[in-house]
């Protein structure tokens, strides 16, 4: 009986964790999402749950004669290991912009302590844009303007101010600043980078680059005001073409290469992390903005990486106001209302009450281990075991213990 008991025990225990995700909708006004809405309307939060497992990845350490095409990139074969809550969107991260977009305000804030539901917790601003004041504190504004090359791409260069033309000098996007399906401009703060160095503080990046830090905290939030307009070109051949989007990655990726085609040149396919906060997928749904994961936990795609099941409509005719908050438990809550303020300081009970104020939620719970196929062989590191993560050493663990229950 016992042994049964622990086995089956050990059996949900490992369907849990080897089961990509469990997902399910939590409403807090039932009468707007039934389940048979579900997919078919539109949310105002997204929450992923148990955001943030232990596993690894491997950085940069050499690239190779970056401007020419036959440009090679070695990843280091020391890996990264990363533990705790939001790990590893917990490091520093870069905010992304993909028209059709103008941005009317952005803030970076962190928190000591905050848990969604908690009264503890004040958020300070950190870093903030408004477009119509022209204020831009411990913000850059960059760009894919500088030197291109198949293997790497287009290297990060200054914005100009309508955040698509490259500038010699940091410049301060302007009020009117609607950019194009395609377009994207990139905000770090206003910390540069030391010299390029795998042990140095921002890695080994691209030479020539602009290189600041990014925004840093394992609690931290992001807000946004902002337009996603109709795209109104008919060249609807475009790249991305009337698809929108914000979003985080690590900060060392665009420091080394986003859009190469060799994927030794940046952590990104080791799993050091993107979150899409407000992503417009395909040309079918682009009034659908959608939030996504990618990194290895509990998945080993990290290409379709891991999506909550609803979304969050786009709204083509107004100033969207919105953000995503880490918090202290591990959640990952990505909101959309109109009430939002970026204040200095904000009160955990302000951003408390704009979640559970926002309208109708739908809930994510994340798997707490990495997939244990997970090794990538595109980083061709010798991290095979060290891929598995703590969690599957935790779960042989488990496993032992019932054996000798
Ligand atoms: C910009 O700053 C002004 C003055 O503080 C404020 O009234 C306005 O709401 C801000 N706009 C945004 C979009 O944050
Ligand atoms: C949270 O942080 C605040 C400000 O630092 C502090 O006053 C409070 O005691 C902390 N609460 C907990 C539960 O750590
Ligand atoms: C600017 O942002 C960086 C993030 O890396 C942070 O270290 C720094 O303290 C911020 N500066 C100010 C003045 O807030
Ligand atoms: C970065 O931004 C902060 C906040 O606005 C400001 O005090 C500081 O002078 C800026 N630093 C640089 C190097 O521009
Ligand atoms: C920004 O300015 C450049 C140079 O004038 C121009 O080629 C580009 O089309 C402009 N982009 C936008 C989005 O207005
Ligand atoms: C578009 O993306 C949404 C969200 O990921 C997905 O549900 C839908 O199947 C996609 N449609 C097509 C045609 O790929």
């Amino acid at each position: 009986m016992k042994f049964t008991l622990a086995i089956s025990a050990l059996a949900s225990l490992a369907a849990a964790a080897v089961s990509p995700v469990q997902s399910q909708v939590q409403s807090r006004q039932l009468s707007q999402l039934t389940l048979s809405t579900l997919g078919s309307s539109g949310v105002d939060v997204i929450t992923f749950d148990n955001f943030g497992y232990d596993g690894t990845y491997f950085h940069v350490k050499s690239l190779g004669d970056a401007s020419s095409d036959t440009c090679s990139c070695k990843l280091s074969s020391d890996a990264v290991y990363f533990t705790g809550t939001n790990a590893p969107l917990n490091e520093e991260l870069s905010v992304h912009f993909r028209g059709p977009l103008s941005l009317h305000s952005f803030a970076w804030y962190t928190s000591a302590n905050y848990t969604h539901g908690s009264s503890e917790g004040t958020w300070e601003r950190q870093a903030y844009y408004n477009a119509s004041t022209q204020t831009s504190d411990n913000v850059t504004f960059l760009t894919h303007g500088g030197d291109s090359s198949t293997c790497l791409g287009k290297a990060l260069s200054y914005a100009g101010s309508n955040g698509t033309e490259s500038a010699s000098a940091s410049t301060v996007l302007a009020s009117d600043n609607l950019i194009g399906s395609n377009e994207e401009f990139i905000i770090f703060s206003n910390v540069s980078c030391p010299s390029s160095g795998y042990s140095k503080d921002c890695g080994v990046y691209r030479s020539g680059i602009p290189a600041y830090y990014g925004f840093y905290g394992d609690i931290k939030m992001f807000t946004f005001e902002f337009e996603m307009p109709s795209e109104t070109s008919t060249d609807e051949d475009t790249t991305y073409y009337d698809m929108p989007a914000i979003w985080l990655l690590n900060a060392h990726i665009p420091r080394t290469s986003q859009y190469g085609t060799d994927a030794y040149c940046s952590c990104w396919n080791s799993g050091c992390g993107e979150f899409d906060i407000f992503e417009v997928m395909n040309s079918t749904t682009t009034d659908q903005l959608y939030s996504t994961l990618h990194d290895y936990q509990g998945t080993d795609d990290i290409n379709d990486g891991i999506q909550a099941a609803a979304y969050i409509t786009r709204d083509t005719s107004k100033v969207m106001k919105g953000g995503v908050v880490f918090d202290s438990s591990g959640k990952a809550i990505v909101f959309m209302l109109d009430l939002l303020t970026n204040a200095e300081s904000i009160s955990a009970t302000t951003v408390n009450d704009w979640i559970d104020n926002a309208g109708t939620e739908t809930v994510k719970s994340l798997s707490s281990i990495a997939a244990a196929t997970s090794t990538s062989k595109k980083s061709g590191a010798s991290g095979t075991i060290e891929k598995l993560g703590l969690g599957a050493i935790l779960l042989s663990m488990v496993f032992l213990a019932f054996m000798y229950i």
